[in-house]
């Protein structure tokens, strides 16, 4: 056991786990995080949706009807049990809300019932602790698990004496999304019109999940330092920046880690070949594959691969790209891209279209081309508009492939560009395309001197993100909303 903390008993509630479950960052932090507190000693379980994907897992229905009320309705769905690498999963099964084609919507948009969907995960993650798994901390991950610590602590204190104990930890993975629905939802959610005010549920005539979670988690974190500065800022807030420098002295920022054991070109199964820092040569060999997986020529094993594996959210910042792209093809560098979603789908493939020599594209989700696009590429770009934490920089180091980063959130944090002997990646500041260009070409330039390149690509594989300092700074956290239980006081 870590120095100084008590072995505590953790319940994370979550949309989303790698590998049930996955749109983006959130399910690797979900497939990590519990693994890692466990390897110090804590108990952990993990309550999530039983969506269509999830349903080939071997898991054990120990409830066919778990009494759960909501707005009035009974919904009692079934829950499912199973264990993997110490930690207990709990997945909610309910035909109607969570089997369907996709996590949060389909082809036709967002699903118009996720507060119902959401708000029974939070109300059957309380019972299921009740029941099954009792908690010393409830740890809720993004607006999705929100209405976890309002349940709790809204109405006077719990009933039930064990959660009236427990305290709350109110992670936020994205401020871009707070979980915003009608005013006239409330009743379907059990919440009473008086939490219809500007300092609890309500915003900006909607109420959002997100803020009924910071407003009554015991503590907030997210997911790097920079970003934790950032979101206290009207630029970062998404209007919730007033919420969290009142609530300051609770905000902490704790980085995101790396599963080695899914992301390490010495061992990771998606891979054509395998290369580590005391062998480079295989990564060759993946740069090649690539290439023919994407239609690239052959002629881009002598130059530059540019990759990016992203949502094609927004937030990402490739309209960037667009900006300078004819610029960008004069150098002779080529394009590797993996992406779902909107709106830079068209960007895309619109470049496609016009660069078929220069731009390799898949649209969809594909987990081993993730993987290939990591260990085949150069050099990897996420010139994001804000960046929470960011994993794929990180994998990126890992994997030789130097990051081309915007100076914001996780990305600030994790990519060094200065001193130059140090450095191991490229960052820029002002959104511009003409900074994001100016920082490639500094990357290409940098490229041609292959022995410095190398060095640099060493620098990245040799950081260590691993789970286990951020898995830390969570136990201490915890055992600090017990000082009694942690044995501190
Ligand atoms: P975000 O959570 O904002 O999407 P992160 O960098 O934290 O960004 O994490 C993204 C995760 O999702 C990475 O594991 C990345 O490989 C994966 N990913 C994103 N888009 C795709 C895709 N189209 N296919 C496969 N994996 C993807
Ligand atoms: C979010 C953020 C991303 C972060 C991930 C996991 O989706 O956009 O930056 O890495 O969550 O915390």
């Amino acid at each position: 056991m870590d120095s100084g903390t008590a072995s505590l008993n953790i319940v994370m509630v979550a949309s989303e786990c790698s590998p049930y479950a996955k749109s983006g960052g959130l399910a690797d932090v979900l497939g990590a995080l519990p693994k890692a507190l466990v390897s110090l000693g804590h108990r952990v379980a993990v309550v999530l949706p039983r969506y269509m994907g999830a349903l080939q897992v071997p898991a054990e229905r120990i409830n066919t009807r778990l009494p759960v009320e909501l707005g009035g309705w009974r919904f009692d769905p079934a829950v499912c049990r199973f264990e993997a690498d110490g930690v207990t999963y709990f997945l909610v099964e309910h035909q109607g809300l969570y089997e369907r084609n996709g996590l949060y919507g389909d082809q036709n948009g967002e699903f118009g019932d996720n507060h119902l969907r959401f708000g029974l995960l939070c109300r059957a993650a309380l019972e299921i602790s009740r029941l099954y798994f009792p908690a010393d901390i409830f740890h809720c991950h993004d607006w999705q698990a929100g209405l976890v610590p309002l349940y709790l602590k809204a109405f006077g204190g719990h009933p039930d004496p064990m959660l009236a104990a427990a305290k709350t930890v109110m992670t936020i993975h994205n401020m871009g999304y707070r979980g915003i629905f009608p005013k006239a939802k409330m009743p379907e959610l059990s919440l009473p019109g008086w939490l219809y005010r500007a300092d609890l549920v309500e915003f900006w005539g909607n109420i959002s999940l997100l803020k009924a979670g910071l407003v009554y988690a015991d503590a907030i974190t997210t997911v790097s330092p920079t970003y934790a500065r950032e979101i206290q800022t009207p630029d970062g807030g998404f209007g919730l920046d007033g919420l969290l420098r009142a609530k300051s002295k609770v905000v902490t920022g704790i980085l995101n880690g790396v599963d080695y054991g899914v992301w390490n070109p010495e061992t990771d199964t998606y891979l054509p070949a395998h290369y580590s820092v005391w062998d480079l040569s295989g990564k060759a060999e993946c740069k090649r594959e690539l290439l023919r997986q994407l239609g690239l020529p052959e002629a881009a094993m002598d130059r530059p691969v540019l990759g990016i594996v992203s949502r094609f959210a927004d937030q990402k910042g490739f309209d960037l790209i667009g900006q300078v792209a004819w610029q960008l093809f004069q150098d002779d560098v080529y394009l590797a891209v993996l992406g779902s979603g909107a709106p830079y789908d068209g960007l895309f493939r619109g470049l496609r279209d016009q660069y078929p020599n220069r731009v390799g594209l898949r649209v969809g989700y594909d987990e081993q081309l993730a993987h290939r696009i990591e260990a085949g590429s150069d050099i990897f770009l996420m010139p994001s508009r804000y960046e929470p934490c960011g994993l794929n920089q990180m994998y990126s180091l890992r994997y030789g492939t130097v990051p081309v980063v915007r100076a914001v959130g996780g990305l600030e944090d994790t990519v060094q560009s200065w001193p130059p002997e140090q450095s191991t990646g490229f960052k820029f500041s002002d959104y511009t395309g003409q900074a994001f260009l100016d920082t490639v070409r500094a990357a290409v330039r940098a490229w041609s001197d292959r022995e410095a390149w190398r060095r640099m690509m060493v620098r990245g594989m040799n950081k260590d993100f691993s789970w286990q300092a951020a898995a830390a700074g969570y136990a201490r956290l915890y055992s600090a909303l017990h000082p009694f239980r942690s044995g501190r006081l």
